[in-house]
């Protein structure tokens, strides 16, 4: 048995794709050190947990390789609706991470968490009047506009304000990054952004510089999300130097900001490739620094996005199951007490996750079956095909791995199941981050 990997009686490997992972020689899973089994026996099923020592390991990545490679003013921002909670925002406070909101409901945990909104970056392809209003009433920093009409309308709010507000306008490069079509967004037709390659980008960009108040800083780009794709951070800056560039040489203005979005891929199971973010920053940063010597444009100010990385493998999920069933010549099925209400992914991805039997990591795993949750819908799967132990029976403990990335920000009450509670476990020792969500809570709205 190493940290990483323990095997089962017939030597077959169960591969963490975390280091947070390990087991202990009953063949518990250990997460941060911690028995899953006492968790689930303290803090009940479903739950989330959270290891905020590699929340924060994973921003130190960022904020180390920015300070090395990337100009002064530089920051990475945390796009907040990968998990957004207080605990969460104070801890990006505390490592002096900036931030991407999306919503007043982003912005107002934010605040409520003590974070500085003026390293708050606003994004949203279609922002209300009453989004503006409150983003520049709280004095969050920049907005990232995606339209005409939302240039417009900053124009507007601000100058009602007696503000000049700081800009940056959305672009798409044009890129595919092959990933799943859901978050493949750098592409020209994607609903988000102006394109380059249209004429979009240049004539919003005239846009917003006749705006009295609107201060454009700059550009930002998304290519994507959960993205391993080779090279397509650097292909992207080299078209947005570009642009910039051509800019500066046909209307005389020079953007001082570049924002590069998120998008670095997690790995979720063992087929999933290790991604150095480092070391990929380093080589983005090589590639922007010669595409603005071969055009002679000043270095910009970067920012980059990341959500998935920073947060998805500080997470784990516990679940105890319920039902067993075989349907003998078709499938069989490990019902567990949460589902498409705490983690939609596997429904709308078909996204993969490594799951195991957390109490039984010694057991020879024998028996394929469908993990699957406890809501009235046939789609409600979490993954098909686990290899759990044939003895796994009501009462175990399922543990679904690497659920720190958009399961809590994408839960629901669908069926009006309550949400889990989520559990950081900090150097102090666990704390609870969210409580779990009682009927009395979901009724609350209610007349
Ligand atoms: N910046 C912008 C403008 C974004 O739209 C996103 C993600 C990010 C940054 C962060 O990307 P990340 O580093 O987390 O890949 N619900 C989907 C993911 C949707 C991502 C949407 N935008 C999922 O569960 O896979």
């Amino acid at each position: 048995m190493t940290k990483e990997r323990m095997n089962d009686v017939n030597n077959n490997p169960v591969v963490f794709p975390c280091e947070n992972l390990t087991a202990d020689e009953n063949g518990h899973l250990l997460f941060v050190g911690y028995d899953t089994a006492a968790l689930a026996e303290t803090y009940g099923t479903p739950l989330y947990l959270l290891d905020d020592a590699r929340i924060r390991h994973n921003c130190r990545v960022y904020l180390d390789a920015f300070k090395k490679y990337y100009p002064e003013g530089s920051l990475p921002l945390y796009a907040s609706k990968a998990n957004a909670c207080k605990q969460v925002y104070r801890i990006m406070r505390e490592e002096g991470m900036g931030i991407d909101v999306v919503s007043i409901g982003e912005i107002y945990t934010a605040k409520a968490a003590g974070f500085d909104l003026s390293k708050a970056f606003f994004h949203g392809n279609n922002k209300t009047d009453a989004d503006i209003a409150y983003a520049m009433d709280c004095g969050v920093g920049c907005f990232v506009a995606d339209n005409a009409e939302e240039i417009l309308a900053i124009e507007a709010a601000a100058k009602q304000r007696g503000i000049c507000q700081k800009v940056l306008l959305r672009l798409t490069p044009g890129i595919d990054t092959h990933t799943y079509a859901a978050v493949n967004t750098g592409k020209v037709d994607s609903k988000f952004g102006n394109a380059i390659a249209t004429g979009q980008a240049e004539a919003i960009t005239k846009l917003a510089l006749l705006q009295p108040h609107v201060d454009l800083r700059g550009f930002h780009c998304h290519i994507g999300s959960q993205v391993f794709t080779e090279d397509v951070f650097e292909r992207a800056a080299v078209i947005m130097i570009d642009f910039m560039a051509d800019l500066r040489d046909t209307l005389g203005y020079t953007a001082a900001v570049l924002n590069l979005g998120g998008g670095y891929g997690v790995r979720y199971v063992d087929t999933d490739p290790y991604l150095d973010i480092a070391q990929k920053i380093h080589a983005v940063s090589d590639v922007l620094k010669a595409a603005c010597e071969a055009r002679a444009f000043p270095v910009p100010t970067i920012h980059m996005e990341p959500g998935r990385s920073i947060v998805a493998d500080a997470g784990l999920t516990l679940y105890t199951v319920g039902a067993v069933k075989q349907i003998p010549g078709y499938k069989n099925y490990v019902s567990v007490d949460g589902g498409m209400t705490d983690n939609p992914r596997f429904a709308l991805y078909g996204s993969k996750y490594t799951c195991v039997a957390a109490t039984r990591l010694t057991e020879a795993r024998v028996f394929p079956a469908s993990l699957v949750g406890r809501c009235c819908e046939s789609g409600d799967i979490l993954q098909e095909n686990v290899p759990f132990p044939s003895t796994i029976h009501r009462g175990d403990l399922v543990a679904v791995c690497t659920t720190g990335a958009y399961n809590y920000a994408m839960s629901s009450n669908y069926n009006r199941i309550g949400r889990p509670a989520t559990v950081l476990l900090t150097a102090e020792g666990p704390q609870v981050a969210i409580r779990r969500e009682t009927p009395e809570d979901m009724a609350r709205l209610d007349v």
